[in-house]
């Protein structure tokens, strides 16, 4: 869209002393050619973050970052490139062409252009009203101080007031020379048959910024008793929808970086108090559900979102979604409650700042704890209900993406809820084939063959890292079920190990120790012997007995606890051996397909010969269909 004459004019232009001057001090030290600062991007006393202005670039010596002036921008306010483009073309007075550009979006990208006018306009005027004007002084300032909003808080939010009047604003806007039209675009003003008159009216006004700093739009609390509704909010416009904004994140998005967590909490008060209590890295949603793309925004900083829950169940439960929906997006999610009846706002102000800032500290656990205990009053006289709130926990770690990750939950909320790994894995796998279908079929119907092979060879590229780890913890578990259940029958009279072996004949383990101890079964087994984790034990190398221990001693029994005390059959993992085993060599041979399948898609990303292609495009089908057979397979094993 920006014409590239545009770029190379920013290039050219950008200096990075002056942009990073912007953020930070920076100083030279004796003659060097370095100049330093404390790093923007992460949390230091003493300077190791430093420019080198010949060359036009950073460093962090600290945290490890680097760029040009443009990878500054972007990094630190959270933009991408195009708007750091548009943003430093801003900065340096240099004009913006746009390529190939319809009349139509032109004259979009000139009515956003006006709308921000004015919407800054009409917040200079609610700030002007709320310092200047006696009844803004006396209702709206005196509200606010009342709320314990200090003057430096009220100028940081931009807080303003509007007076209680039919046309205050749009009389004024009028009077300089704004249009009408554009006044009600912003939806500063309401249109009604033949009248016309301020939306906002004798309330407090909160504006709200985008990430870049831009009021996009108001919401206004009104300060009569009965009044409805409480908060009136400026409808969507082109440069404000509402899903895509987060209260007070450009007051936020440093200390969210430099904390690397973002508070989420509900309200604009929240969202305010928590400042008051030198608490910066606090965002919300106002009012509304969180979205998919305020998430997005907040991963822009951090990966890391703290819940903030109001102390009422309600509430809580309501908000169960939005955890899950963080998960989803591969972020990691916490969670502080607070007492009944009290908001952040409420109970900072309560606790003063230290208190708050501890109990903040003390309080917060993981949605595992979270869900946990969200049952737990109810688990406690009804078993259904632990059973129940298992499967919510376990339907929690479906949605993360990372296998690992996953992996560690499950072995936490095991502990926890003292329940048997085994039986939270199979409920897990259960989960991730329904997720795993569900997306498979959206993707099918969404895609064409060329954008489907297109995105399979991003995805699977993705996917690379984790496959080799996936592979290893599956070989992992089957040579832990042939040290430990070897001689157990699966079936009538048909050993463990015997289909293990059968299964895995094909399969190459790529773990060293794991591929050491499968070949020594198998030479053992042609003499007659069959070996057992006591063996390796006994006669292993150091490096085999160190891992025969470990797969030996496993805790994954199930906890007598739990069966005296709710008085359940929960049957034992050797009881579900067959299960067990089907699913692991399912897996692993799962994963080994998917290993190939990406190796065989990086080749066909390299191969020029067409013909060749179509040799590896069969097999890139080949492999694709016993991805899906497999998948199938493991659908029937772990829900039997
Ligand atoms: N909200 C809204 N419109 C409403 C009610 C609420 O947009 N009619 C949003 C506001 O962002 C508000 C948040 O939802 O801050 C939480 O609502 P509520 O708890 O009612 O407000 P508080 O923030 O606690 O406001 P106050 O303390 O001023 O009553
Ligand atoms: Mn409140």
């Amino acid at each position: 869209m920006i014409a590239k004459q545009t770029i190379q004019d920013v290039q050219d232009r950008v200096d990075i002393e002056d942009i990073v001057s912007d953020y930070v001090t920076l100083k030279r030290k004796g003659s060097g050619k370095y100049l330093w600062a404390c790093c923007p991007f992460h949390d230091e006393k003493t300077p190791s973050f430093s420019i080198t202005p010949d060359r036009g670039i950073y460093k962090c010596f600290g945290c490890g970052r680097s760029g040009d002036s443009i990878n500054f921008v972007m990094e630190h306010d959270g933009l991408n490139y195009v708007e750091t483009i548009r943003h430093l073309a801003k900065k340096y007075g240099i004009e913006i062409i746009e390529d190939e550009q319809t009349d139509e979006q032109l004259a979009e990208q000139n009515e956003k252009d006006s709308l921000y006018i004015i919407l800054n306009y009409a917040n200079e005027f609610f700030k002007k009203q709320l310092k200047e004007s006696e009844e803004g002084k006396s209702i709206g300032l005196s509200y606010f101080k009342e709320r314990g909003f200090d003057t430096q808080i009220i100028e940081k939010f931009e807080l303003g007031y509007s007076l209680d009047t039919w046309d205050g604003l749009l009389q004024e806007a009028l009077k300089n020379a704004y249009n009408e039209d554009l006044l009600e675009k912003a939806g500063l003003i309401v249109k009604k048959e033949d009248k016309k008159y301020d939306r906002f009216r004798g309330r407090v006004i909160f504006p709200i910024h985008n990430v870049t700093g831009k009021v996009v739009a108001f919401g206004a609390r009104t300060l009569k008793k009965d009044d409805k509704p409480k908060y009136l909010n400026s409808p969507e416009s082109e440069v404000y929808h509402k899903s895509k904004v987060l209260y007070g994140l450009f007051q936020a998005k440093n200390s969210i970086r430099q904390q690397d967590n973002c508070y989420l909490v509900e309200g604009y008060t929240d969202v305010i108090s928590l400042h008051q209590s030198d608490i910066e890295n606090v965002v919300s949603s106002s009012g509304t559900s969180l979205t998919d793309e305020q998430i997005k925004l907040i991963s822009r900083f951090s990966q890391n979102i703290t819940v903030l829950f109001d102390g009422d169940a309600a509430g809580i439960k309501a908000s169960l979604r939005g955890i899950d929906m963080i998960l989803e997006a591969g972020m990691n999610v916490r969670v502080v409650v607070f007492p009944e009846g009290e908001d952040p706002d409420s109970y900072s102000k309560q606790l003063g700042t230290s208190a708050f800032k501890s109990y903040l500290e003390e309080n917060i656990i993981d949605f595992i704890s979270f869900k946990a205990s969200l049952y737990a009053e109810e688990s406690a006289k009804d078993p259904l209900k632990k059973a129940q709130s298992i499967k919510e926990i376990i339907s929690s770690i479906a949605k993360i993406p990372d296998g690992i990750k996953r992996a560690v939950y499950v072995k936490e909320s095991s502990k926890m809820l003292d329940i048997d790994e085994g039986v939270l894995v199979a409920e897990l796998n259960k989960n991730l084939i329904k997720e795993r279908r569900k997306d498979d079929k959206k993707r099918i119907e969404e895609s064409t063959g060329d954008r489907l092979l297109e995105e399979l060879i991003v995805e699977t590229e993705i996917q690379t890292i984790d496959q080799a780890a996936q592979i290893r913890v599956q070989e992992r578990e089957s040579i832990r079920l042939l040290i430990n259940y070897g001689l157990n029958d699966i079936e009538d009279e048909y050993k463990l190990y015997n289909y293990l072996l059968t299964e895995l004949e094909d399969v190459e383990f790529v773990t060293p120790v794991y591929k050491e101890i499968f070949d020594l079964f198998k030479a053992k087994l042609a003499e007659g012997e069959i070996i057992d984790g006591n063996y390796l034990v006994a006669n292993g190398s150091e490096k085999i007995k160190h891992e025969a221990i470990n797969l030996l001693t496993e805790r994954r029994e199930i906890s007598p606890n739990w069966q005296d005390k709710y008085q359940i059959f929960i049957p034992s993992e050797k009881d579900l051996l067959d299960t067990v085993v089907y699913t692991n060599v399912a897996r692993l041979k799962f994963r080994v397909i998917q290993k190939l399948i990406s190796e065989n898609l990086a080749k066909m990303r390299e191969e020029k010969d067409t013909e060749e292609q179509d040799k590896l495009f069969i097999i890139h089908d080949r492999l694709k269909k016993s991805e899906v057979e497999l998948a199938k397979v493991l659908g029937i094993v772990v829900s039997k």
